[in-house]
C-alpha cells in the first residue's frame, strides 16, 4: 500500500524500524499478576469465545450469562447474553466489605496550595449514592436515558459517571476542552435533555469559566432542535460560585446543593442486562459527523477490569496514575472503570502536567508514592523538552509505565524508559481505540520483551491480521504495510454507533466482510482504520490512520470536522485540512482555504479562521498554519487534491500533477507556503 493509493487521506507519521529488545527485570516479574507464557495458548482462536469467561469472572454478577457470545445479529456482537450486573456496584459497593477505608481516588488540584483529597471507597459510595438520588428523584431519570456530562478532571466526574451507572442511565461525557458547540452537537445526537457540568476549573494556573461553555452547549443543542430541560452545575468550590455567567432560573441548579439535600441517601444499584449500554463516547471518523460509540455494561467492564489487572499489573497496594483526561476513552477505561472495578487507588490530576514547572508530575508521584504511571507520547515529549533531567531530582519509583494514543518514537521511548522509569520500570505501548474499549496490542509486561516503536503482539485473545487492499493477508516479516484488522470479536468492543447501524457496518466491516448474511464471526474481521506492519516476531508497528483522522496530542480529530468549521467563517469558499508532523504534538492540522469572489486575503482573516475553528471545535483543533490560496488544486472532476497540499506542507516530493485540472496552481501554492 503506497501513499498514492490512499490519496489524500494518508497521514503516516512513522518511518522508523527498530529491532532492539528490552527485557522486564526480575523484580517486576517476581511480583507480576501474570507471568505464565501459556496464557496465549489459553486464549488461542480454537478456545474462542469461551476463553473470555475468565474476563467476566472478575466481576460480580447478579445473574450469570447463558451465552458467552451471541452472534445472531452479526456483526452486532452480544457478550455474556442473559447475564445481569451493575457497573457502579462492581466499582464501589463490592469493595466496601474489605476496603472501605482504602483510598479510591486521590484528587490532585492544579494549584499546589490546595490540599490533595484522598477519597475512600466509603466516601465514594456515599457521594455516588447521593448523586444518584438527585438523578433519580429530582431529574426523574431512569435506565436507558442519556445524560450529557461536560465535566473537567475533578472527582465529580467519576462520581457522576458511577451515579449514572448505578441507575442504568447512559452517560455521554464530552471532553471539557471541547467547545460548547461541540458539546451541544453531541447532546443533540444522543438526545440528552440534561447537562451536568461544573462552573469552573483550573488549567495552567487560571480558573477557567466553564459555565460559559456549558451555556453555549445548551444554545447549540437547542438550535439543533434538542430541548434542554436542566443544567446541573457542580461548583468547583462547593458553596461558592466561580463563574460570571448567570444561573438561569428553572433550568440551572447547583448540584452540590441538591446533593446536600439528599445526605446519606442510598439508592439500590439497578440490576442491568449485560448487553445494555453503559456509556456513549463520541469520536471522529471520515465524515464531519462524530460517531457515538456505544459501550456495553458486561463486556466492556469485564474487558477493562482484566486489562487493568494483567496489562496494567495493578495490585491492591499500588498507587496508579493515568494522566489522560477522563473525557476520552483512556480515562473512562483506565482511570475510572478498570481501576475502580479492581478496588485500586487511582489518581486524578486536574491540570497541566508542566504547571507550575517541569517537576510537577514527579512531585505528585513522590508525594503519593505512585508506582504505576500511564500517559501519552505527547506528554512524554513535552516533559522531556521542558525538563529532561527533572525526574532524577525526585524520589519516586515506578514499576510500570504505559504509552498510549499515538506511536512513540524510539528516541522518546528511551528517555521515558531510562529517565522517567529510571531503567527499572517496564513499559507497555498499548494500541487501541475508542471503539475497542480497551487495549488490543501490547506486550504482556512480565512475559514479552519490549521493543521501542512497536506496540507489541495482540494481547491474549486478540488475533491481529494485516490485509492489503484486495484482502490478501500480509504475512509477518513481509515488511509490507496494510490495513490492521482483528480476526475475532472481543468483549470490550463497542456494540454499534449510536443510531447508525449502517455506518457501523460500513466503517468497520464493510471492506473485509466475506458474507453480509453470515452469522459466523470468522466472516467479520474488524477493520481498525490504521495502517500497520506485522513484524517477524509478531509485533505490530502502527503507522497511522488511513482515514481522514488526525491524531493531535493523542486527540482524535476529523479533518472534515475542521474543514466544516473553517467553512462556517464568512468569505470562505473552500477548505482543506492536511496533517503535519509536530515535535511535541505528534501531528497538527494545516488549513488551506480559498475565498469567495470579492473577498481579499488578510492576516486578520487568517486569525479569524483560527479562532473560528477553536470556537466550533475547541482549542486542540486549532490549525498550526492557515494558508489562504488563490485556488485549490483539483482533479478534472473537481475534487480537492489534499494529497498535493499535504506534500507541500510536509515539503515532500509533490509527484506528477499534470493530470490536474489546474496544475499551474500547485507551484504557486508551493512558493507561498515554502517561500
Ligand atoms: C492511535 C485512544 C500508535 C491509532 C486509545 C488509533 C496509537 C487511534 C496507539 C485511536 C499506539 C492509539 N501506537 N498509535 N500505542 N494507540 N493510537 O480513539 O491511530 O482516541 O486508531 O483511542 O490512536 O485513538 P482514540
Amino acid at each position: 500500500m503506497s501513499k498514492q493509493e490512499h490519496g489524500s487521506s494518508t497521514h503516516y507519521a512513522v518511518h522508523w524500524q527498530e529491532e532492539q529488545y528490552y527485557y522486564p527485570g526480575p523484580e517486576f516479574i517476581g511480583q507480576a499478576n501474570c507471568t505464565d507464557p501459556e496464557i496465549y495458548q489459553r486464549f488461542s482462536l480454537d478456545k474462542f469465545p469461551e476463553c473470555y469467561k475468565e474476563f467476566a469472572e472478575l466481576l460480580h454478577w447478579d445473574r450469570y450469562w447463558h451465552t458467552t457470545l451471541d452472534t445472531s445479529d452479526a456483526p452486532f456482537w452480544k457478550w455474556f447474553a442473559g447475564g445481569r450486573l451493575n457497573a457502579s456496584y462492581n466499582c464501589v459497593d463490592r469493595h466496601l466489605q474489605k476496603h472501605k477505608n482504602k483510598t479510591a481516588i486521590h484528587f490532585v488540584p492544579e494549584l499546589e496550595d490546595e490540599p490533595i483529597e484522598h477519597m475512600t471507597y466509603q466516601e465514594l459510595y456515599r457521594r455516588v449514592n447521593e448523586t444518584a438520588a438527585v438523578l433519580q428523584e429530582f431529574c426523574g431519570l431512569k435506565a436507558g436515558d442519556r445524560v450529557t456530562l461536560y465535566l473537567p478532571m475533578t472527582p465529580e466526574l467519576p462520581v457522576t459517571m458511577l451515579a449514572c451507572a448505578r441507575l442504568g442511565i447512559i452517560h455521554c461525557q464530552v471532553f471539557a476542552g471541547f467547545s460548547g458547540k461541540a458539546c451541544g452537537d453531541r447532546m443533540w445526537d444522543s438526545e440528552s435533555d440534561i447537562l451536568i457540568t461544573m462552573d469552573a476549573y483550573y488549567r495552567g494556573g487560571r480558573l477557567l469559566n466553564h459555565k460559559a461553555n456549558a451555556d453555549q452547549a445548551v444554545q447549540a443543542a437547542e438550535s439543533a432542535g434538542q430541548k434542554v430541560s436542566r443544567v446541573l452545575v457542580w461548583r468547583r468550590f462547593p458553596g461558592r460560585y466561580s463563574s460570571a455567567e448567570p444561573m438561569v432560573e428553572n433550568r440551572d441548579y447547583f448540584l452540590d446543593e441538591l446533593v446536600k439535600q439528599n445526605k446519606n441517601a442510598t439508592i439500590q444499584p439497578v440490576s442491568m442486562p449485560a448487553e445494555d449500554i453503559l456509556f456513549l463516547m463520541y469520536t471522529s471518523g471520515s465524515t464531519g459527523r462524530p460517531k457515538g460509540c456505544q459501550h456495553s455494561i458486561g463486556g466492556y467492564l469485564s474487558y477493562v477490569t482484566w486489562m487493568s489487572k494483567y496489562v496494567q499489573d495493578i495490585h491492591p497496594e499500588d498507587v496508579y496514575w493515568c494522566m489522560a483526561d477522563i473525557g476520552w476513552i483512556t480515562g473512562h477505561s483506565f482511570i475510572v472503570y478498570g481501576p475502580l472495578s479492581l478496588g485500586a487507588s487511582t489518581v486524578i490530576y486536574e491540570g497541566v502536567p508542566t504547571y507550575p514547572d517541569a517537576g510537577r508530575c514527579w512531585r505528585i508521584a513522590q508525594e503519593l508514592d505512585v508506582n504505576i504511571f500511564h500517559t501519552s507520547p505527547t506528554a512524554v515529549r513535552a516533559l522531556r523538552k521542558v525538563g529532561g533531567d527533572e525526574p532524577a531530582r525526585y524520589n519516586y519509583h515506578f514499576k510500570h509505565m504505559t504509552s498510549v494514543g499515538e506511536p512513540i518514537e524510539p528516541d522518546v521511548w528511551r528517555w521515558y524508559y531510562e529517565v522517567v522509569g529510571k531503567g527499572r520500570a517496564v513499559i507497555v505501548d498499548t494500541w487501541w481505540q475508542t471503539e475497542t474499549g480497551g487495549f488490543l496490542c501490547s506486550t504482556m509486561p512480565a512475559i514479552d520483551p519490549m521493543k521501542p516503536g512497536s506496540a507489541g503482539p495482540g494481547l491474549p485473545g486478540i488475533h491481529p491480521v494485516v490485509y492489503d487492499d484486495e484482502g490478501n493477508e500480509l504475512k509477518p516479516g513481509e515488511g509490507k504495510a496494510g490495513n490492521l484488522c482483528i480476526r475475532n470479536p472481543w468483549p470490550g468492543a463497542f456494540q454499534s454507533i449510536w443510531k447508525d447501524r449502517e455506518r457501523y457496518i460500513k466503517s468497520y466491516y464493510g471492506k473485509y466482510n466475506r458474507d453480509p448474511q453470515s452469522k459466523d464471526w470468522r466472516d467479520w474481521p474488524y477493520m481498525a482504520g490504521d495502517a500497520a506492519v506485522l513484524e517477524s516476531d509478531g509485533y505490530v508497528r502502527i503507522l497511522g490512520r488511513i482515514d481522514d483522522v488526525i491524531n493531535v496530542s493523542g486527540h482524535r480529530l476529523g479533518t472534515k470536522e475542521i474543514e466544516s468549521a473553517a467553512l462556517s467563517a464568512e468569505g470562505v469558499a473552500e477548505a482543506a485540512v492536511v496533517a503535519m508532523p509536530d515535535e511535541i504534538k505528534g501531528m497538527v492540522p494545516d488549513l488551506y482555504v480559498s475565498l469567495k469572489p470579492g473577498i481579499d486575503p488578510s492576516h486578520e482573516l487568517e486569525k479569524k479562521l483560527i479562532s473560528t475553528v477553536a470556537d466550533v471545535l475547541g482549542k486542540i483543533a486549532r490549525p498550526a498554519h492557515v494558508y489562504i490560496v488563490p485556488d485549490m488544486p483539483k482533479t478534472r472532476s473537481g475534487k480537492i487534491m489534499r494529497r498535493v497540499l499535504a506534500s507541500i506542507s510536509n515539503r515532500r516530493d509533490i509527484g506528477d500533477v499534470s493530470t490536474l485540472a489546474n496544475p499551474e496552481i500547485v507551484e504557486e501554492i508551493r512558493q507561498q507556503v515554502q517561500g
